[in-house]
């Protein structure tokens, strides 16, 4: 478990949408005893959702979205992108200055949520991904024009129960789409080509996987932990060994480019949709 964060300690949260994401996030908070499941209030449309977090959690449930936002000092809003000006319409007329909200809504802007709330509401975008789901997210936060250190610390320490967390400016938020948030189908290709490979080399395909899977997890640990993946490649590369003749491979088959122009054309699509 980790350590709780004083931050965050006692502040009432409030989640509204209870799909993937909001009982992600709820259940990091729970889990890393940041709260205490008398201090989350969650809201859905969806009855049996509700039913099932009661029950898994002992979190309080509500149908009632207005509800969720007075017993809540942090509102996060975790519905599909689509139902987010509905649910700021509802809510506006309860949300105060003293309120933090903070937006998962992928591609919806600050000023889209400051324009929809009452002036002076801090607002934060923050933009998770898949992962997230199994507490090794990677989660960028954007700051509102009325955001306070407090306020970041707290969106920091909330996101940190399901992963990392950075603080981008919002003109960076296509560029970590494109990366963070669209890599894991792009990781999941490479590792799925690469299991085939396994298997056309004759390992049965679990087998594969596994191989592939926690090579990456490995890979991607020791260049957190500081190596550069220039080195690490050399390193893994012996004069003419059977790493640098399946680079030799890599490089003609131009794979550097194409994921390059992949989080280029990500990035432009995530423009576009905003
Ligand atoms: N899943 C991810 O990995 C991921 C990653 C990054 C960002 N996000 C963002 O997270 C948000 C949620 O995504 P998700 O995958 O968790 O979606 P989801 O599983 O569909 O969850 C959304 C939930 O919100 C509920 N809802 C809809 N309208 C509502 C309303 N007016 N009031 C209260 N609840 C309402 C939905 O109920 P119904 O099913 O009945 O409509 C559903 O249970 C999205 O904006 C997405 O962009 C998700």
């Amino acid at each position: 478990m980790r350590r709780a964060s004083k931050i965050v300690n006692n502040k009432k949260i409030g989640v509204i949408g209870t799909g993937a994401m909001g009982s992600a996030l709820i259940r990091g908070f729970l889990d890393s005893g940041l709260v205490e499941p008398c201090d989350v209030t969650a809201s859905d449309l969806n009855i049996n959702a509700l039913q099932k977090l009661r029950e898994q959690f002992s979190v309080n449930t509500t149908v009632n979205n207005l509800e969720t936002v007075r017993k809540s000092e942090i509102v996060i809003l975790a519905v599909k992108p689509g139902q987010v000006k509905a649910v700021l319409e509802e809510i506006a007329p309860a949300i105060t200055a003293d309120h933090l909200l903070i937006s998962v809504a992928a591609g919806i802007k600050i000023s889209f949520f400051e324009e929809n709330l009452p002036a002076g509401t801090p607002v934060i975008r923050a933009m998770p991904n898949v992962p997230s789901l199994i507490g090794e997210g990677m989660s960028a936060l954007v700051m509102g024009s009325s955001t306070v250190e407090s306020h970041q610390k707290a969106a920091e320490a909330l996101f940190a129960a399901v992963g990392r967390v950075i603080i981008v400016s919002e003109k960076e938020i296509d560029a970590v789409t494109a990366v963070s948030g669209c890599g894991p189908a792009y990781l999941a290709i490479v590792l799925e080509a690469l299991a085939d490979g396994g298997v056309k080399m004759g390992l049965s395909r679990q087998l594969a996987l596994e191989l592939a899977a926690q090579t990456m997890i490995g890979t991607g640990r020791m260049i957190l932990n500081g190596e550069h993946p220039a080195v690490l490649k050399d390193r893994v590369c012996s004069p003419g060994g059977s790493t640098i003749s399946g680079v030799h491979v890599l490089e003609k088959g131009g794979l550097r480019g194409v994921l390059l122009s992949a989080v280029e054309a990500a990035a432009k699509r995530s423009g576009e949709l905003q």
